[in-house]
């Protein structure tokens, strides 16, 4: 190809995001329409996509409307179900289906159910006493009901609803319902932070694994090991699991650009799954907190907590990560030790702080965009083959 035009293209990647919607769509369709030719087609021909870009599904933070946007645009929209009702979901999807026919995906977490256990959970209140007298707010009473993990009524439904993709965080469910969800044509993803997990995927049936680096926002997808020195960077981790397993890997944890794009395929990933680069697109569901951190990301540090939850996650840091972690010892079991924060974060953002507020991001979090997520789906794509052509003239 010619070198010139080569640089010219990227020039104009460069000034994308100046271009109206439009525009930039005319842009984007133009490159990707010359020679979409992706370096390897592995998850393209798994997922039936055209572009190998999964929008992260980001429970709490992704409505209906993201997932049709990205996947109308050629990658896969993924849509959360953590914390719905087999009703909420058949709603939802039902949502999607009339906006889009093209694939999608829906996730679950499949969390083992917290052990009980109320001399951590009444001394993980103590610990956080000092803020309830700070901020005014009774001290909750142990939760009674908790999150469900993914299970077999919600399996049905999934049957019913037939999703293209069902993916997993924390592992898979057991085998049975894993069997019902193959035979019903899904395809199965997970995500995996060790070589280990990953290995432990493609054996329980994964057709394709999420290789989540230590960058990434959200909760870690650990699942055999609880270790948080276990976890490495998405270059290190991406190559390893490619030599190690033979279904596709899909990397994920600090992608935001065209260039974490590439940089994924030349580690041998055949696609991506980002999740913070969405946050900023207008069809996404956060507070005016998150949107106001993220837009100012650049200077902001992002910390591995596990005492917002009870599991490590990536947020922006705030007080409560800064006093009482990032990491602790005695937090109550992933989802107990949320209950606990709750009327803190509540009583603090009424008075404009977000001090103990989950506030997920990963370390690439100065790097989204405010786009529409249809054009931002195909901005990426268009960015990464334009970097890809650039790296092919290396010699
Ligand atoms: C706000 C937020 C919520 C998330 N929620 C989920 C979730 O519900 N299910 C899931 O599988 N992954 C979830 N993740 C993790 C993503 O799937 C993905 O691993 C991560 O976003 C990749 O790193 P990045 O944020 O740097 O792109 C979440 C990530 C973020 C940022």
């Amino acid at each position: 190809m010619n070198r010139r035009r080569v640089l010219n293209l990227s020039a104009v990647t460069a000034l994308g995001l100046a271009l109206p919607g439009s525009a930039l769509e005319a842009r984007a369709q133009g490159a990707l329409s010359r020679t979409a030719v992706w370096p390897n087609k592995r998850l393209l021909d798994l997922l039936k996509i055209e572009h190998p870009i999964v929008q992260a599904p980001m429970g709490g933070h992704v409505g209906p409307d993201m997932p049709p946007a990205v996947s109308g645009a050629g990658g896969l929209g993924s849509f959360p179900c953590t914390g719905l009702t087999p009703a909420q979901v058949r709603d939802a999807v039902g949502k999607i289906r009339t906006q889009t026919s093209k694939p999608l995906n829906i996730n679950f977490f499949c969390h083992a159910m917290p052990r009980r256990d109320e001399a951590v959970e009444s001394a993980w209140r103590k610990r956080l006493a000092p803020y309830y007298a700070e901020l005014g707010v009774d001290p909750p009473a142990s939760p009674t009901r908790t999150l469900e993990p993914f299970g077999s009524e919600m399996c049905d439904a999934v049957i019913e609803l037939k999703p293209e993709v069902v993916s997993f965080h924390f592992g898979l469910p057991e085998k049975s319902l894993v069997n019902r969800l193959k035979a019903a044509g899904c395809t199965i993803l997970s995500s995996a932070t060790t070589v280990t997990e990953a290995r432990w995927l493609e054996d329980q049936g994964a057709d394709a694994v999420i290789a989540q680096g230590v960058e990434a926002g959200g909760h870690r997808g650990m699942f055999l090991t609880t270790e948080p020195a276990s976890q490495v960077s998405t270059l290190a981790l991406v190559p390893q699991v490619v030599d190690a397993i033979r279904v596709p890997v899909i990397a994920a944890g600090g992608i935001a650009d065209g260039r974490g794009i590439a940089a994924a395929f030349a580690l041998g990933a055949s696609g991506v799954q980002m999740g913070t680069a969405y946050l900023l697109c207008p069809e996404a569901r956060i507070s005016a907190y998150h949107r106001a951190a993220l837009k100012s990301a650049r200077d902001k540090l992002t910390a591995m907590t596990n005492v917002l939850t009870g599991r490590p996650a990536r947020v922006f840091m705030n007080r409560i990560v800064r006093e009482i972690g990032p990491l602790a010892d005695g937090v109550p079991a992933f989802p107990l030790a949320a209950a606990a924060v709750a009327p803190l974060r509540t009583k603090a953002e009424s008075q404009g702080s977000a001090e103990f507020s989950a506030l997920y991001a990963g370390q690439a979090a100065a790097l989204a965009r405010e786009l529409p997520a249809r054009d931002f789906t195909l901005k990426l794509a268009a960015d990464a083959l334009d970097r890809l052509r650039v790296l092919g003239h290396a010699s």
